[in-house]
């Protein structure tokens, strides 16, 4: 069989819970096929890296993730180390994104199942029928902009990041944007999100993506929306920005988190980060191993108390499998898997929910449904 070695980054707060139960799901799958074999191992990633080692990301976990087929995550962060702390996780992660040049940021936002309509925030008109993926630019903007430690220091009374985008960065990230929307039958429309009313770095963006697009893709739909009003758009009627969003490292960080009241809850929504446009590795092609996690963070509200939802890691392990194994079968199952443990009232109706979702059942249980599902269809 082949053999996949799959690096796991636990992190942070809930990150261990939820992604135990991701670890589960993959275990299964791989006992289940006799066609490949997955091999998990564990490393010390984030605030729990920096008790044990001093820093985020040690050279070890990092040696591993570079030799990884695919690295799966769960969240890092929390007030142990919070913003005024001299070391910090959060650098940890953008340094891993950066040296494994992952520019491309998925991150699908859906409503997985209609039985979802119940909990969403929105009224269900509203979200019934959203299907958007945002694609962030991952690797550069107002993220890495910086000089010194993001300007600070303590005798100097300014601090600053710039927003910085090169030709060459927009136009990847753009190409990515299409190949997703033309994948889909019929292909989706490209929303583009910007503030080039205000940032010359946005006017460089819109006219980039505007040239790469109608040179390389004219067959594609593209309109521009500036962020203020995007914000607006996304919970007031959420079905125009339906199709890809398109849009720079810190607005898709704040739209996608903003885009998860949609189904209802932050710990539904997976990304994959990626060095280019999914496709499914071919035999002579290794990608450079793709990053896998729950868009959400480590919820130091709720860590420790075994109720974070597992969903958003367990799809995200489901797309590790699609991108970076080409596995689309078994990445399917647990699609399937997911969202009947999430429709099916006989399973045990409000119930089979966590507490974000309204229901009352733990991490682990929810894990044990969607691993009893899943046995069922693999
Ligand atoms: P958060 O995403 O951790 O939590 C926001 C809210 O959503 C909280 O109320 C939390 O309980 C809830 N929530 C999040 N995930 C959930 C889940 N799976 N199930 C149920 N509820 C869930 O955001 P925050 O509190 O602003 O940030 C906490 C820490 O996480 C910070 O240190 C931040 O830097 C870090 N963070 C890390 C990542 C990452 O590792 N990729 C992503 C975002 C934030
Ligand atoms: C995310 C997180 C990260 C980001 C932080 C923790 C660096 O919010 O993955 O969405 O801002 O990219
Ligand atoms: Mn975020």
């Amino acid at each position: 069989p082949r053999s996949f070695r799959i690096v796991v980054l636990p992190g942070d707060g809930i990150g261990p819970e939820v992604v135990s139960q991701a670890v589960r799901v993959l275990e299964l799958v791989s006992s289940s096929s006799s066609d490949f074999d997955l091999k998990l191992e564990t490393h010390d990633f984030g605030g729990c890296a920096i008790d044990k080692t001093g820093e985020p990301l040690p050279p070890t976990t990092l040696k591993a993730c570079q030799e990884a087929d695919a690295i799966l995550m769960g969240s890092i962060g929390g007030p142990k180390w919070g913003v005024d702390a001299k070391i910090r996780p959060e650098p940890g992660l953008l340094a891993l994104r950066k040296t494994l040049g992952l520019y491309a940021n998925i991150r699908p936002a859906n409503l997985a199942s209609e039985s979802l309509l119940e909990y969403t925030p929105l009224k269900p008109s509203v979200a019934q029928g959203v299907d958007m993926i945002v694609v962030r630019e991952l690797i550069g903007g107002l993220y890495f902009g910086t000089r010194k430690e993001q300007g600070v220091e303590p005798d100097v009374d300014t601090a600053w990041d710039s927003m910085i985008y090169s030709v060459s960065e927009v136009q990847r990230i753009t190409r990515v944007a299409a190949q997703i929307a033309l994948a889909a039958d019929p292909p989706l429309e490209i929303h583009s999100i910007d503030k080039a009313n205000v940032l010359a770095a946005s006017r460089l963006w819109r006219k980039v993506v505007t040239e790469t697009l109608s040179k390389e893709y004219p067959q594609l739909k593209l309109d521009h929306h500036l962020v203020d009003s995007a914000a607006m758009l996304i919970v007031a009627s959420p079905k125009r920005l339906n199709g890809v969003i398109l849009t720079e490292n810190l607005f898709g960080d704040i739209l996608s988190d903003q885009s998860s009241v949609i189904p209802g809850s932050l710990g539904l929504l997976p990304s994959a980060s990626l060095a280019g446009a999914p496709s499914a590795p071919s035999a002579d092609f290794k990608p450079t191993p793709g990053l896998y996690e729950p868009i959400h963070g480590s919820a130091p509200d709720i860590a420790g108390k075994g109720i974070a939802n597992p969903i958003g890691t367990i799809l995200s392990a489901a797309m590790l499998l699609r991108y970076s194994l080409g596995l689309e079968a078994p990445a399917k199952a647990i699609e399937t898997a997911v969202r009947k443990v999430l429709d099916t009232p006989e399973l045990g109706g409000h119930g089979l929910r966590t507490a974000d979702l309204g229901g009352s059942i733990g991490t682990t249980e929810l894990g044990d449904h969607i691993i009893e599902v899943l046995k069922s269809i693999l």
